[in-house]
């Protein structure tokens, strides 16, 4: 007689875990870049896989109006901020199941018009707010009832958090404190402050070292992240390889190979439900693999919009993006004048450096019906040029991961970017993969060699078979956050056993 099979076994369950991520942006609340909608984005994934999210960010200026569900919690702290003491009380949102956002109100520090700076000025207390703002999440961390597991900071501006934790558990009787990952999104962006901003810490004077929180002598938020975390991730492998080397260690390459076993690179994902073609409020036809017709209408709407002759023949560019030197649109400039006596226009929208947005408005002036360029900030613009453009320009110096050239894809908008960071993670050049090729890469960052891109993308404009079939892998290249979200699950699983939470 047969013996009778048993069950086959079924792996038990895995818990759920509780998660507290700290972020001075997040999407839709407030914006710069990348960032917010990156928070957004996991603190959403994260609850939708089942585990218990906390996200604690600032409530910055009309956001109570804006969102009505925001309501008051009755949560009060008084926190030390060199010899003073800072009011402040929290304000809740539930966005989800299992997804809870923590507004910091402090009127005095975060009800302002800009978010780090206004008119291009930083302001001066910042060290002041976002020290304020990691205090506050320190103080969410350890009181919460439902007790989080992991903290999860972002750049700079929480930096100081893993350092508060530890002296917390080490001087101030915090018995089980959470477990500490640090993401950076940019290491350009350092936090640093004058050595005298070292007392709004309230840490003890010996933390003020090349073991604490000092760098070159000044005090360095991310710095001091790097060293006190638990673990560290960046928003993409390559950029993951890439911060380790003097040339975009940014003064930090030593500390992070030293940290090298606990770095490792995770791509970002994309939030489909929001960059997408078929359902989406801000473009004016939708379209589909399937049916790619409602994208030439995105492009037509977008040229009229931008001032600019309507005519589906003319391959147009576009650009959207923080004018910042990582950007590489310094060198796009060069590379504009040696191509825009060709057929072909160009539109931008972004802000920040005023040098390059004058030269950009004057690129206007001087090739009008070519070039159109929007300076400031315009989240329905943003997704109209994804969709309305034929290609979309990224010559960045640097990309921790960039999100635009993977919105891109998305739109069938054929992103044209430099190999670096994230852009070479999620793009596919002819001569990478012939059977696979999504996207136009150059190499060295100069505006000819981006101009032999650009020539290149109009003679794949020129074969509409093949940009055809680019448009197409373009828009079916999956970047979704079940796959970003699984790793970061096993970065937090293996936190928590290691520390036995
Ligand atoms: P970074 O975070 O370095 O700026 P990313 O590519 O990761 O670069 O993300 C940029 C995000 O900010 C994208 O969502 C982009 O659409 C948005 N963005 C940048 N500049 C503007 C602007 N001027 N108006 C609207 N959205 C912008
Ligand atoms: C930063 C980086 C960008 C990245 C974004 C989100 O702003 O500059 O490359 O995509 O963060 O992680």
């Amino acid at each position: 007689m047969r013996k009778p099979t048993r069950p086959s076994k079924v792996p038990p369950a895995l818990p759920p875990l509780r998660i507290l991520i700290a972020s001075s942006e997040v999407h839709p609340y407030s914006k710069t870049g990348g960032l917010a909608d990156m928070v957004a984005a996991l603190g959403k994934s994260m609850a939708r896989r089942g585990h218990r999210v906390g996200v604690v960010t600032p409530l910055y200026k009309g956001l109570r109006e804006k969102f009505p569900g925001i309501t008051h919690m009755d949560y009060f702290m008084r926190l030390p901020l060199g010899s003073d003491w800072v009011e402040a009380d929290v304000h809740t949102l539930e966005v989800q199941p299992n997804l809870t956002i923590y507004f910091i109100h402090q009127p005095g520090y975060f009800d302002r018009r800009g978010i780090y700076s206004e008119n291009n000025i930083d302001y001066p207390d910042n060290a002041q707010r976002f020290f304020l703002l990691s205090k506050a999440a320190v103080h969410l961390a350890r009181y919460l009832l439902w007790q989080p597991q992991v903290v999860h900071i972002h750049d700079w501006q929480t930096g100081l958090i893993p350092a508060f934790m530890n002296h917390q558990a080490r001087h101030e009787g915090w018995m089980r404190p959470p477990a500490s990952l640090l993401t950076i999104h940019n290491l350009a962006y350092q936090g640093l402050f004058a050595a005298d901003a070292f007392k709004l810490t309230n840490l003890p004077l010996q933390d003020f070292s090349p073991d604490g929180v000092e760098f070159n002598g000044l005090l360095g938020c991310l710095k001091s992240a790097i060293l006190s975390s638990d673990a560290i991730t960046t928003v993409s492998p390559r950029y993951a390889r890439e911060i380790t080397t003097p040339e975009f260690g940014c003064g930090l390459d030593p500390l992070l190979r030293h940290r090298s076993k606990v770095l490792r690179g995770i791509l970002n994902g994309v939030d489909y439900e929001e960059w997408q073609t078929e359902k989406n409020p801000f473009i004016p036809e939708p379209y589909a693999v399937s049916d790619l017709e409602g994208k030439a209408v995105c492009k037509a709407e977008l040229q009229a919009r931008m001032g600019l002759p309507v005519d589906p023949s003319i391959p147009l560019f576009g650009s959207v993006t923080r004018l910042a030197d990582q950007k590489g649109m310094d060198i796009l400039l060069g590379a504009l004048e040696e191509m825009l006596p060709s057929k072909m226009q160009f539109v931008l929208l972004g802000s920040g450096s005023p040098e390059l947005e004058r030269h950009y408005l004057s690129l206007s002036q001087r090739w009008p019906g070519k070039v159109s360029a929007q300076i400031g900030y315009d989240h329905g613009l943003s997704h109209q040029i994804e969709a309305g453009a034929d290609f979309f320009l990224m010559p960045s110096r640097f990309e921790p991961c960039g999100l635009n050239q993977m919105y891109s894809l998305r739109y069938g908008t054929i992103p044209i970017v430099r190999v670096t960071g994230g852009l070479d993670d999620s793009v596919v050049d002819l001569s990478e993969d012939r059977q696979a090729a999504d996207g136009i890469k150059f190499q060295e960052l100069s505006p000819h060699v981006l101009a032999r891109a650009i020539r290149k993308a109009l003679a794949l404009f020129a074969s509409p078979d093949l940009l055809n079939l680019y448009r197409i892998r373009a828009m079916k290249a999956d970047f979704s956050w079940d796959r970003t979200s699984q790793e970061y699950e096993s970065v937090y699983r293996q936190l928590i056993e290691a520390r036995g939470l």
